[in-house]
């Protein structure tokens, strides 16, 4: 009796003082029983500008309102069309920004300069993530950036006139070389490009000044500074940040979903909503927008330059247009297109996918080729409707699926089924899908708390084979600490539970993607989101990492595996190797024994992620929960392995026979 009660404290003792149980499970394999194909298109990503993801973020632009059409969308008689920027010195001089000769009618504001003989107007460009203080432009010493302006000169300023261009630190040190463009060099009156590069000495977050000198009317827009190592330098936009490219591939999406997200329905006023065709060409003439997010969509990253990343990266892009319908998760002032103009605005939609696919003899594919890909991308969906529901958006979709269908039978059109993950809502639009388009692949989005993922990672294994679901927006969401979501290891790890149970019904799911990608630090919109940067450095979160174990660890096939234990798991395979992924989502060690059909004796390489459930990565500890290498010793098919606390394991063994 004393010693019962003595094991029954010790046993509380340990588990109190958070000591962790070593359980003991098995893992049994059967390589040849095939159960179904793994989607190829299974793992992809979805980018869309909120959080500065794009402008302020992917885009490489460094100057931020570059051609001073910052507009407040939920106030549009505040627009601070100075925003960022701001008059430094002015002797005989004075600055203005106008809209009565611009250099593009898509793009009208410029800044006008008035100088008196010998005037000096000196202009201070803050860049994203400064203020008045603190240049936001981050440059790096020995690093040279391209300098492109377009300025125009009068008669006057023609003469005498010219303007310099200087990155300097906060106290107004000079930190790149200065360049200057005189008015003298080309016909009076006339808006010219101008471009140069600066070569920078140090380090710092610096502000680009602008100084105007001699006299007469100088104008400005179009003000623009890149990284020169930046990738896809030659593409219109004028390219994207390289270190943020680089960890897109590093997931190796098969596909990319863009550009929104909330952002194509536009926000309130049709005239927000998101027009593929104002996003090409040159620069200035691409239509800027208030983003619903806040701040402007410059679209220097527009349409042909998502395709061309996506392109690069190897995955297949997914468009979104909208549906003819304003966001209806927001109180929208502006009717939804009506079917008459639903009708004409397929026209629209059928030219993005000739703009895509067209060969160089169509006039969509033209301008494609104009822009520098004369070869069609490989364009296979298009989705119509973001987070969209109810009879305006079914008829609405009918009309514009049914069009593309005809022009494009190859085209799969991807159709919203709202964005909630159960109740009336989601039944109503699935009743719609499966009674109207069942052919089509369907959308889902829900963000639910982390719990719900690991408790519903059976959710397909009901679903009827038939119709095919493209996961389109999800995360695993923590309760708020101070202003956000963490994107903690627990997060993560229930997210890795759902896409075990999204792997086994891959039959059915056939893409998948979490959202959002992209935070620039302290311009969070929301949260948690996958990869954080600032203008300095990235890193990536614990639910990154699951997601790039999983996209680089999916096999052809999924194979019969089964478990006795509470662990979640899917076992994939190729023609030489088998994918296994086990989750441990409790706060015990487990014992594993593995037993792999086909393996034999050899060493099995893999990779772990665990810490405490509540680790997050940071600027400071960027990689404090990461993969780890793993390597597991199989003797005659059989292995034993210890799952820590709180962990993923992806381990990938060679198929021996
Ligand atoms: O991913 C963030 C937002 O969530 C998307 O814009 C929208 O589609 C969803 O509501």
């Amino acid at each position: 009796m004393k010693g019962k009660r003595y094991c029954a404290l010790l046993l509380a003792a340990l588990l109190l003082s958070g000591f962790s149980c070593v359980q003991a499970d098995t893992l049994t394999v059967f390589p040849e029983q095939i159960l179904h194909e793994v989607s190829p298109t299974l793992y992809g990503i979805f980018i869309e500008d909120i959080n500065c993801a794009v402008d302020g973020g992917l885009y490489a632009e460094l100057v931020k309102n570059r051609s001073f059409e910052n507009e407040n969308l939920w106030n549009p008689r505040h627009a601070d069309h100075w925003d960022a920027w701001s008059v430094r010195k002015q002797e005989k001089a004075s600055a203005s920004l106008e809209s009565i000769l611009p250099l593009s009618a898509q793009n009208p504001t410029y800044l006008q300069t008035v100088l008196e003989e010998s005037g000096m107007l000196q202009i201070r460009i803050q860049g994203f993530g400064g203020n008045l203080l603190r240049g936001g432009i981050a440059v790096e010493a020995g690093k040279q950036y391209d300098l492109s302006l377009c300025l125009r000169f009068d008669d006057t300023a023609a003469q005498t006139g010219m303007v310099s261009a200087i990155l300097t630190d906060a106290a107004g040190n000079p930190v790149s070389e200065k360049a200057s463009f005189r008015g003298d060099v080309h016909p009076a009156g006339v808006w010219r490009s101008f471009k140069a590069t600066l070569q920078v000495s140090e380090t710092t977050g610096a502000f680009l000044t602008l100084e105007f000198a001699g006299k007469g009317i100088m104008d400005a827009d179009m003000v623009s500074l890149m990284p020169a190592d930046r990738f896809g330098k030659d593409w219109p936009g004028g390219g994207m940040r390289a270190d943020l490219v680089e960890a897109l591939r590093k997931l190796h999406p098969r596909f990319m979903r863009f550009p929104g997200g909330c952002i194509v329905e536009g926000t309130y006023v049709r005239s927000n909503a998101y027009a593929w065709k104002d996003t090409l060409g040159d620069t200035a003439m691409r239509r800027e927008i208030p983003n619903t997010w806040g701040g402007m969509q410059t679209m220097g990253v527009g349409f042909f330059e998502y395709f061309c990343l996506a392109e690069e990266i190897g995955a297949l892009p997914v468009p979104v247009v909208h549906a003819g319908l304003l966001c209806q998760a927001r109180d929208a002032k502006d009717s939804p297109l009506t079917l008459e103009e639903t009708k004409a605005y397929i026209q629209d939609i059928l030219d993005l996918i000739e703009f895509a696919t067209g060969s160089v003899d169509t006039p969509w594919g033209q301008v494609r080729a104009g822009m520098g890909h004369p070869e069609p991308f490989d364009l296979r969906y298009i989705a119509i409707g973001n987070e969209n529901w109810g009879a305006s958006y079914f008829s609405r979709y009918a009309i514009l699926s049914g069009a593309v269908h005809e022009a494009y039978p190859d085209i799969t059109c991807i159709v919203g089924a709202g964005p909630v993950a159960e109740g009336g809502l989601f039944q109503d639009s699935w009743n719609n899908i499966r009674r109207r388009f069942s052919e089509e692949l369907v959308d889902e989005h829900f963000y639910m708390d982390s719990s719900w993922f690991p408790a519903h990672a059976n959710r397909y294994d009901s679903y009827p084979r038939t119709t095919k679901v493209f996961l389109g927006e999800y995360a695993a969401h923590e309760p708020v600490q101070g202003n956000r979501r963490p994107n903690n290891l627990y997060a993560a790890l229930c997210e890795a539970a759902f896409l075990t149970g999204i792997e086994r019904n891959s039959d059915v799911v056939v893409m998948s993607c979490y959202a959002p990608l992209l935070c620039r630090e302290k311009e969070a919109d929301w949260t948690p989101d996958l990869i954080w940067f600032n203008e300095n450095s990235i890193y990536c979160t614990p639910s990154y990492y699951v997601q790039q174990m999983f996209s680089n660890a999916c096999g052809t096939e999924l194979v019969a595996s089964e478990t006795d234990g509470g662990l979640f798991q899917a076992v994939t395979r190729t023609e030489q190797e088998l994918q296994i992924k086990v989750i441990n989502l409790s706060g015990n060690a487990k014992s594993l024994t593995l037993l792999l059909t086909g393996v034999g004796n050899q060493t099995v390489c893999g990779q772990v992620l665990t810490g405490e459930k509540e680790h997050v990565n940071s600027f400071a500890r960027m990689d404090k929960v990461s993969p780890q290498e793993i390597m597991v010793t199989c003797a005659d098919g059989k292995a034993e392995i210890e799952l820590p606390p709180w962990s993923l394991t992806i381990l990938k063994a060679v198929l021996t026979k």
